[in-house]
């Protein structure tokens, strides 16, 4: 029986393949107001705003290529059972070759119907034009989570926490709740490997093992020694 590992990744993984993150300096939220472009009023309220808001960003994401840490990951499943549980809306997990991903907060690869939120289009290019309808004829959005929505997948990814027997947590500044939440249901025995340039505040009875450095020099290492050790 494999071991399982589930891997909690944030903005800070994708960050070196050139992806802004919300809350670094030169971070999403320096340039833009959540309330203008990343909440249901706001859709209601200047939908234009919004879909340019996430075309740009789903135009850097299909730009945008796996680094050393999503590849790193990827590698796990050699020897470990893994489910990454992801807050990033990019496809560079599923690109690196993981297979089990839960995404929290949504993809930015697929638009969706606003009537029907199980409606979901793949898209082949990186805009969302206003005009363009779902089959139930509603405009089509973005399949991102905004906040003050439901995160549908959150009960799910409850459920597999304590399953794990070591947590990885890679690139979040646990600043967003339901998911910041998730290492709250980690058996305490279980060890919980940080990895961030600046280490989040992590308050829990778990043994943290925190690596200060960035993501595609850390996740490597740190991968290699886990299939030694298996
Ligand atoms: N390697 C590893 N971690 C990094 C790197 C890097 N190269 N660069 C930055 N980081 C870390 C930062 O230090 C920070 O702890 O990544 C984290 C990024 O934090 P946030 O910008 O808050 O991103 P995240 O935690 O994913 O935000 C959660 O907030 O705005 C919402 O929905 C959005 O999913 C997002 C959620």
């Amino acid at each position: 029986m494999k071991k399982r590992i589930i891997i909690l990744t944030g903005a800070g993984i994708s960050a070196e393949s050139g992806l802004n993150t919300f809350r670094d300096a030169d971070g999403l939220w320096e340039g833009y107001n959540i309330e203008d472009v990343a909440t249901p009023e706001a859709w209601k309220r200047n939908p234009e705003l919004v879909q340019d808001f996430y075309n740009e960003r789903r135009k850097s994401v299909m730009a945008a290529k796996p680094n050393l840490a999503h590849l790193a990951l990827a590698k796990l499943d050699e020897k470990f059972e893994t489910l990454i549980i992801t807050q990033n809306i990019d496809d560079l997990h599923e690109r690196a070759g993981s297979k089990a991903i839960i995404h929290l907060h949504g993809e930015i690869i697929y638009s969706r119907s606003s009537k029907n939120s199980a409606l979901l289009y793949k898209m082949k290019n990186h805009e969302i034009k206003m005009g363009e309808f779902c089959e139930l004829g509603s405009q089509l959005r973005p399949h991102v989570v905004w906040f003050g929505e439901d995160v549908p997948l959150i009960t799910k990814a409850m459920h597999e926490m304590p399953k794990a027997d070591m947590v990885i947590l890679v690139g979040s500044s646990l600043a967003v709740y339901p998911a910041a939440g998730l290492l709250e249901y980690v058996r305490p025995e279980v060890p919980i490997y940080v990895v961030d340039p600046k280490i989040p505040n992590v308050n829990l009875p778990n043994k943290i093992i925190k690596i200060q450095e960035k993501a595609s020099k850390a996740v490597p290492i740190l991968v290699d020694k886990l299939l030694k050790d298996a």
